[in-house]
């Protein structure tokens, strides 16, 4: 389906880990279900069974080449534009997605593939319509990772290796992108997510303003 007649709206989060995006988009997601709108959120890697192989990634890094792990999330995407995002944008809903093609370019890219061959190849998914890219210090997403989620660094959030992902990220550049400053507090991102949605949603001033109002997580 080419971008004239795309019913409903892909809205990408994109960034290193750590940086909030999976709070905010949870975020969005209520706010724009209580107005009454038609969303719904989905993830990659997916809960499907290429999702599940690459979980396994996490625990055994040494299992596939970088060559094999970027086939898996490809693959991993392929079901999930059939299954889940195509028949959704059909269906006229606003998707909002945690991860696509940026995070492969970024992180697979930051295993030394080629990033902007890595787009290339993904030339078969959805362009979205609006990428969320959230950007913080590094510092700051490691200790959210550490100290907020308790949890420690999985392989792919070791320091130097983030550190060429998050450059990575901050080189693509893509007209959809929109860059979040996540290093504030929660209220002051959402905000900028808002800000970032609103056109494309073209949100009737009413909605808006309740959406605007603080809310917590
Ligand atoms: P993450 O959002 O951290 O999922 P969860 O917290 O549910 O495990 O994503 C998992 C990891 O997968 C993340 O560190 C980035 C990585 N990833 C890639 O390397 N390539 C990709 O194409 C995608 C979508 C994710």
């Amino acid at each position: 389906m080419n971008e004239r007649t795309r019913r409903g709206r892909l809205i990408v989060f994109e960034g290193t880990d750590g940086t909030g995006k999976s709070t905010q988009l949870k975020l969005l997601h209520r706010g724009l279900a209580q107005q009454g709108l038609p969303v719904v959120s989905t993830r990659e890697p997916t809960d499907g069974a290429f999702g599940r192989q690459i979980r396994n990634l996490y625990v055994n890094r040494h299992q596939y080449s970088r060559e094999e792990e970027l086939e898996l999330f490809l693959a991993d995407r392929r079901e999930h534009v059939r299954d889940f995002l195509q028949p959704n944008l059909d269906l006229g809903k606003i998707i909002l997605c945690d991860r696509y093609y940026f995070s492969t370019a970024a992180y697979q890219g930051a295993l030394g593939l080629d990033p902007e061959e890595i787009l290339r190849r993904n030339a078969f998914a959805p362009e979205p319509d609006l990428v969320l890219l959230f950007q913080a210090p590094l510092w700051l997403s490691i200790e959210r990772i550490t100290n907020g989620r308790g949890d420690t660094l999985n392989r792919f959030e070791q320091r130097e290796f983030l550190e060429k992902v998050a450059a990575i990220f901050a080189a693509i550049d893509r007209p959809c992108i929109r860059r979040i400053d996540a290093s504030g507090p929660m209220e002051e991102v959402r905000r900028q997510v808002l800000a970032a949605v609103a056109p494309l949603l073209s949100l009737h001033p009413r909605i808006l303003s309740s959406l605007n109002e603080p809310c917590l997580p």
